[in-house]
């Protein structure tokens, strides 16, 4: 406590109850116990921790609501304080004429995404955890979810960071314009970061009008590998949808025996989920359109027919990586992805890797949720060839080993070994320019 113990606006915690399960996120791996946990209500708090971060030699460890899924919140070593920004203060606010919304990094992203909706606009990052997850770790991690097959990542929604900087102060990095070309984008440095160069402590971020329309599809096929040429040909011909998602055998199955009600009645060998929420999708030729290109394939095609069938589909999927982690609490989730064009041929290779693994996620851009449910029971050693075979078959096909959870410290190693070594250069070197005390994250990412 003693070093703290002047800190100003902030509540500090050192109680070894209380410090413990900031060892935990929603990933597999485990952090150290941090020396204490600050919760800073203002900028002099944040001003004092760098200061006496720098004199006193510890790490500061950002955390927003702890459902990151690499780790990159947990302290590592002996001497990491965590900062966590569920007390930071500030409003959400809507500014219509601009499209845009500003939240501070507290702020819940579905309190975000419901401020936007209550005036008409949507805010489309939705990552699994979008009902708990905190709008800050949605930054520091660029999250993605199922509408990033239309919408795209965190990333291009954010128009300005606040961020915290070595020099203790807080900048702004942005305006509330999508045009803004005075110099290069900083602020867009530090989101998906993961606190390595500073912390975002506030944002402000893009709306677009709020879809009036949704057509909500289950497509269920007997050969599973039948699904895997759509996201490419649905995209080739003109259709985007804004969330195109997967089941494989495996997953379907387990979730049909096991899962809720909902799940119990799901069709098919495999099943994907297809929503389109373009004006006019929900017409009878913007259907026939499509069921004119799916071919075949779309025999046993079923559409919601109101709100609450739709509800009930998207329930089914949101709660796949929990009810999957229920059943295997040791299993390990990655998010490789690969280019939608070359969905067979990563699932070709995954099977010519006799890599035990079931597989679900967002097929429409290619950001697949490969799970391996033994990885409690395997033997670390085997394990770890395993993850390194699956990345390196991602990235042979010109993907990459993380779509949406970042690196953190579950990927780190893998991150390090298989990445151009040019650019972990270069960001070891932005990392030395921007934090040359190495306060901000340390042994994350890089
Ligand atoms: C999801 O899309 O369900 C999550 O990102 C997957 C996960 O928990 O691995
Ligand atoms: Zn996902």
């Amino acid at each position: 406590m003693a070093p703290f113990r002047n800190l100003p606006d902030a509540t500090i915690l050192t109680d070894r109850d209380a410090l413990e399960p900031y060892r935990h996120d929603e990933s597999h791996v485990l952090g150290t116990l941090p020396l204490a946990v600050v919760r800073p209500r203002g900028p002099a708090a944040l001003k004092e921790l760098v200061r006496l971060a720098k004199a006193e030699g510890f790490a500061l460890v950002p955390r927003g609501a702890g459902t990151g899924k690499a780790g990159g919140c947990l302290p590592t070593g002996q001497r990491a304080v965590v900062v966590d920004f569920s007390a930071w203060p500030g409003e959400i606010q809507v500014s219509p004429q601009d499209l845009s919304l500003r939240a501070p990094a507290s702020a819940l992203l579905r309190d975000v995404k419901a401020a936007a909706a209550a005036q008409g606009f949507f805010y489309p990052p939705d990552p699994n955890s979008w009902e708990s997850c905190a709008l800050g770790g949605t930054l520091a991690t660029n999250a993605g979810g199922p509408n990033a097959c239309k919408y795209g990542m965190t990333r291009h929604w954010v128009l300005a960071v606040d961020a915290l900087l070595e020099d203790g102060e807080i900048h702004r990095f942005g305006i509330s314009s999508v045009k803004a070309n005075a110099g290069p984008a900083l602020g867009q440095l530090l989101i998906g970061s993961e606190g390595i160069f500073g912390f975002i402590v506030g944002a402000t971020l893009r709306l677009t009008p709020l879809p009036r329309e949704y057509t909500t599809l289950l497509l269920p096929v007997k050969h599973w590998q039948d699904l895997l040429d759509l996201p490419g040909r649905l995209c080739g011909a003109g259709y985007l949808p804004s969330a195109f998602e997967f089941f494989d055998p495996a997953v379907l199955a387990e979730l049909r025996a096991h899962g809720p009600e909902e799940a119990r009645r799901l069709p098919g060998e495999a099943l994907a989920i297809l929503e389109f929420d373009e004006r006019g999708c929900t017409s009878e030729p913007f259907l026939e359109g499509l069921l004119d290109l799916l071919g075949p394939v779309a025999e046993g095609l079923e559409v919601a027919s109101d709100e609450r069938q739709r509800q009930g589909i998207w329930a089914v999927r949101r709660m796949t990586s929990a009810f999957l982690k229920e059943r295997h609490p040791k299993k390990v989730s990655e998010d490789i992805v690969v280019p939608r064009s070359r969905l067979g041929e990563f699932f070709t290779g995954l099977e010519r890797l006799g890599i035990p693994s079931v597989s679900y996620g967002h097929l429409g851009d290619g950001n697949l949720h490969v799970n391996l449910l033994a990885a409690g029971e395997t033997e670390p050693a085997l394990l770890e060839r395993q993850l390194m075979d699956l990345f390196r078959l991602s990235m042979s096909l010109g993907g990459t080993l993380s779509g949406e959870h970042g690196i953190g410290l579950a990927k780190r190693e893998a991150f390090l070994v298989l990445s151009d070594p040019g650019q972990i250069h270069a960001l070891r070197a932005l990392k030395q320019a921007l934090d040359p005390c190495g306060i901000f994250n340390p042994g994350k990412v890089i």
